[in-house]
């Protein structure tokens, strides 16, 4: 009798050691731990196997003696032109920031705004031709920009892990922005204001500018990314309130499609796709009547648009949270 539960006991044991053996094979095999691994540290350590890896920073800049690449500036101590490395540099490029915008930058804040928006100051002598390392093909998440950060400020500069954690408004600011560009897929913010003006800012506002046949999408990013991404793929599936498309047929039987955009006893105003407005005696009118699961935005935009474009817009519309800028 207890020599049977002894041998069901010792089953037991077995089955749940084979158990805790095959989840932890499972963990390895789906790369659970390589995922871990891969999450880097906020250090100037974590920094530079991104600056010399990942970041491809180094295909573009050397940093004193170390490295090849020329076409960019050095950010080390280099000759003539660099007399101090960036960490140092940071400093000074910090006060001429200060004085251009009549914002208090520190040499934090240059760092991260270099890396979130580079055509924001552009070395002399150079072109305007630094990567957006949080857009593809790079890619950085916002802690990896955060670790090059640390490695550039550990390059004669003095480190300051407290202000890249605690960010000042100035960094506060660019660190939204990079992080809207890697929740949309990693776009750039940067080129979608331009798809943005190109393909949507004659129907829509954002900060005070644009068309208003469609809602204003100043605040747009509240509505989530998955919205923004339907809404522009296809528009026809929820039609915004409002903005119900309006078929209007006339006693001679011309059809006058748009937005109702006015209505009073006497006559109706429909805004068309390209923005005119067509004022209708309410006399005139045969038939009027909503018609549904069609929308005023046109249905084709997205082949107009590269993957890129689509990518770079959606990260763009993420940075509007109804604040002016
Ligand atoms: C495609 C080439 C390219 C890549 C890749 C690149 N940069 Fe740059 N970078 C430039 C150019 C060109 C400039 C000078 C123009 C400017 O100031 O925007 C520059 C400027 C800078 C500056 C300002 C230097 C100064 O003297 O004030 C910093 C800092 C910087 N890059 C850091 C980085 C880091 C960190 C990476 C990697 C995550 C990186 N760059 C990747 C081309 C590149
Ligand atoms: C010809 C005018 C027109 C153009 C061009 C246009 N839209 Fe629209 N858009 C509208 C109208 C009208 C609506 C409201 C009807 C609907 O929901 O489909 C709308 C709705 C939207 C909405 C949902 C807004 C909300 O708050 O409900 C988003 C997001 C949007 N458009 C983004 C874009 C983007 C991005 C582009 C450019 C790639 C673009 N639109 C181009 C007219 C336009």
């Amino acid at each position: 009798m207890t020599r049977s539960i002894g041998k069901v006991l010792l089953f037991l044991l077995l089955l749940l050691g084979a158990f805790l053996w095959m989840g932890q094979t499972i963990t390895a095999m789906t790369g659970g731990e390589k995922k871990a691994a891969s999450i880097v540290e906020i250090t100037p350590e974590g920094g530079e196997s991104i600056f010399w890896g990942k970041g491809r920073c180094f295909t573009c800049h050397s940093l004193g003696d170390q490295g090849s690449a020329v076409r960019c500036p050095n950010l080390g101590q280099f000759g003539e032109k660099f007399l101090m490395p960036i960490g140092e540099r940071a400093a000074e490029r910090a006060k001429e920031r200060s004085e251009e915008t009549g914002e208090n930058y520190t040499a934090t804040d240059y760092l991260v705004e270099s890396l979130a928006v580079p055509s924001a100051y552009v070395v002399e002598g150079f072109k305007d031709e630094m990567a957006i390392v949080y857009a593809p093909p790079i890619a950085l998440n916002l802690n990896e920009i955060k670790a090059v950060i640390a490695y550039l400020q550990s390059q004669g500069g003095e480190l300051d892990l407290e202000a890249i954690e605690n960010p000042s408004e100035i960094s506060a600011k660019y660190y939204a922005r990079i992080a809207a560009a890697t929740a949309a897929g990693g776009g750039d913010p940067g080129a979608g204001l331009e798809v943005f003006d190109d393909n949507c800012a004659e129907c829509h506002k954002v900060q005070d500018e644009g068309g208003d046949v469609g809602p204003d999408l100043n605040a747009i990013s509240l509505k989530g990314l998955k919205f923004i991404s339907e809404s522009i793929l296809r528009p026809a599936k929820k039609i915004s309130k409002g903005y119900e498309t309006w078929v209007v047929v006339n006693q001679e039987g011309r059809r006058t499609i748009g937005l109702k955009t006015r209505d009073t006893a006497t006559e109706i105003d429909i805004t068309k796709d390209n923005g005119e407005v067509v004022t209708i005696s309410k006399a005139d009118i045969k038939e009027i009547a909503i018609e549904e699961g069609r929308s005023i935005m046109p249905e084709d935009l997205i082949e107009a648009m590269t993957v890129k474009d689509f990518q770079d817009v959606q990260a763009y519309l993420m940075m509007q949270k109804g604040e002016s800028e």
